[in-house]
């Protein structure tokens, strides 16, 4: 089967050629959870070297001791191994993977990822590209593989995608990547967070992340019982984010005229959509899953049997 798996930082999606969409949080648990003999369909669990893992939100809703997934060195780790086994999920057979690595660690990572990749998944066929070609590619094809931005091939393209820790930058100039504008910054959506609980201080204090999630889509917050309005706050914020990326990426782009066409991208591109300012802004259906949709319609392109 060939899929797109895109393992963030933050969240690890896998898109499958068959259409099924999967993501969960990028936390891996020690051990199985205790349920007492309950149910043990909402979590997942996996198995490496012979012992149990836990993996996406669960493991910290029951308490398990969680494996730091934020290093760069993660590839070579247990917790690596249980996220890209919990992303194949019970596919049996081999696959067709499409992954991608963050810009800033491309070619010192890539051979590195193709071990890990062809160890866990043996006999499987696996490419590596950076990880905002992804959406590149999502947007440039269409679900049935026909071209659908005819002007990525002959124009300018830079595809700025904002995840949770890191913003990559990868420009392509009719339709190959330019290595040397593009790279990673470590600002992202877990930056306008801690943003966001500083200014909240004369609020409320000890405001979780999903409480954060949450005031992003409903503008609101509860304290002592009652919803208050921090729309401001939260405008102030992301307007103060989206600058600091852009001047960023604009540093590294140089003069704005030649980048003809802007993609914003990741779970943050969807957040900060609406405090970038630059002429021909274009965001995916999904920017969230992006990445891996594209990546999924690469798989399709170079291995499947569909004429995407
Ligand atoms: N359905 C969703 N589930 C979880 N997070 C979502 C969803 N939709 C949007 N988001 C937002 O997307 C953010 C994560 O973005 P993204 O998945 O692009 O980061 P990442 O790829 O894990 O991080 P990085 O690029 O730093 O490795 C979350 O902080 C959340 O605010
Ligand atoms: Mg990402």
């Amino acid at each position: 089967m060939e899929m797109g798996i895109d393992i963030g930082y933050g969240v690890t999606k896998a898109v499958r050629a068959d259409g099924q969409v999967s993501y969960f949080r990028s936390i891996v648990g020690v051990g199985a959870p205790e349920t007492f003999g309950l149910s043990k369909s909402n979590f997942t669990v996996v198995e490496v070297e012979g012992n149990p893992y836990t993996v996406g939100e669960a493991a910290e809703q029951h308490r398990l001791p969680v494996i730091t997934v934020r290093a760069r060195n993660i590839i070579e780790s247990i917790a690596y191994r249980a996220l890209l086994m919990a992303s194949v999920g019970d596919v049996k057979g081999s696959h067709s993977v499409v992954t991608g690595l963050p810009l800033g660690y491309f070619n010192a990572d890539k051979s590195r990822v193709m071990r890990k990749f062809k160890e866990i998944l043996p006999g499987s066929e696996i490419k590596i590209v950076p990880q905002p070609l992804g959406t590149f590619y999502d947007l440039l094809f269409d679900d049935d593989g026909e071209i659908q931005h005819t002007e990525f091939m002959d124009k300018r393209v830079a595809v700025l995608d904002i995840g949770t820790y890191t913003t990559d930058l990868l420009v392509t100039d009719k339709g190959t990547p330019v290595a040397g504008v593009s790279g990673s910054v470590e600002i992202g959506i877990d930056t306008l967070f801690t943003e966001i609980r500083k200014n909240l201080l004369p609020v409320r204090r000890n405001i979780g992340s999903v409480e954060i999630d949450t005031a992003l889509r409903t503008n609101t917050i509860k304290r002592r019982g009652e919803q208050i309005d921090i729309s401001d706050i939260l405008a102030e914020n992301k307007a103060a984010i989206a600058a600091n990326i852009w001047s960023w990426a604009n540093a590294r782009l140089g003069t704005e005229e030649d980048m003809e066409v802007l993609v914003l991208t990741g779970g943050g591109g969807e957040i900060l959509r609406n405090y970038f300012f630059q002429g021909n802004i274009i965001v995916p259906k999904s920017p969230f899953l992006s990445n891996a949709t594209g990546f999924c319609k690469i798989a399709r392109r170079l291995y499947g049997k569909v004429g995407v």
